[in-house]
């Protein structure tokens, strides 16, 4: 994982999260733009800066299976969740990750009008399996739902606003930012390519401690650890119908993907040293 740490200011990530979530006005849409100048337009410069152009998808690719090989070797915090997290342990990091599975991918629509036709068809095929093909069984909130009332948590999303740290606000937030006011779109395809490729291996962990601790709905991980393998070659097919379209800037593909990973990684170590200290 890179290092890439969110730079909140108390609460700011939070009123972020509920100002995204909101209609806007243009005083609403103004401050949503001042928290994210002072966040994450600086983790992207930052990013850009330490980051050498890339030549064009192939090296896009390679900078891709790179990174994700370094993952697939794991954690400390992923171990400890997998192999010796209590119930109770792991119901805090399910707590933690509560809004963004009870708001799965709803995030991800702003940018398909932004994305040429056959791009927008495959990510539309990502998102109709996000929502269970408009069978609320099969969609991945409801999974979510499922795992949550197993473990006694609420099921209103209200109930996790206050509960929710920071790091986990930013991983929620940015994608607001990467589909509405990122000035590229080629950052929401490089960073949802890199989600989708990176969840088969990273939910193996939660899907391991269900079964370890005869958790019956797990079916949220298991169910990704299945699709997310379709998902991320339509991301590549997406990608792919974008250059075809438009041409490609690869080096923003890349900061898309280092920018989530950096973000959802500290997320979830975050999470697990917080239920660590449950113990
Ligand atoms: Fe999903
Ligand atoms: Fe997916």
């Amino acid at each position: 994982m890179l290092n890439v740490t969110p730079k909140p200011t108390d609460s700011s990530h939070k009123r972020l999260f509920l100002l995204n979530r909101s209609l806007h006005n243009s005083t609403d849409l103004a401050l949503i733009e001042d928290l994210e100048a002072a966040w994450i337009e600086p983790l992207v410069e930052d990013l850009a800066d330490r980051t050498p152009p890339l030549v064009g998808r192939a090296e896009w690719k390679e900078r891709l299976d790179a990174l994700l090989a370094l993952e697939r070797e794991g954690s400390a915090a992923g171990s400890f969740l997998a192999e010796k997290a209590t119930r109770e342990q792991f119901a805090h990091v399910v707590r933690e990750f509560a809004l963004d599975g009870l708001t799965e991918a709803q995030n991800f629509f702003p940018a398909i009008p932004r994305l040429p036709l056959r791009a927008q068809m495959a990510v539309m095929r990502v998102l109709i399996d996000e929502f269970g093909c408009g069978n609320l069984q099969q969609t991945h909130s409801k999974l979510y739902l499922d795992l949550l009332a197993e473990l006694g948590l609420p099921q209103e999303l209200e109930s996790f606003l206050d509960t929710t740290s920071d790091e986990t606000y930013a991983f929620l937030n940015v994608f607001y930012w990467l589909t509405q006011r990122a000035a590229d779109v080629e950052y929401f395809l490089g960073a949802l390519a890199y989600l989708e490729a990176s969840i088969p291996d990273a939910f193996t962990v939660q899907a391991r401690a269900c079964a370890r601790l005869g958790i019956v709905q797990g079916r949220y991980y298991t169910e990704h650890l299945h699709i997310d393998t379709f998902h991320m070659r339509e991301m590549q097919t997406a990608i792919k119908e974008y250059e075809a379209a438009r041409g490609l800037d690869a080096t923003k593909l890349w900061v898309g993907a280092q920018l989530l990973s950096g973000l959802i990684g500290g997320a979830f170590d975050a999470a697990v040293a917080r239920a660590r200290e449950l113990a």
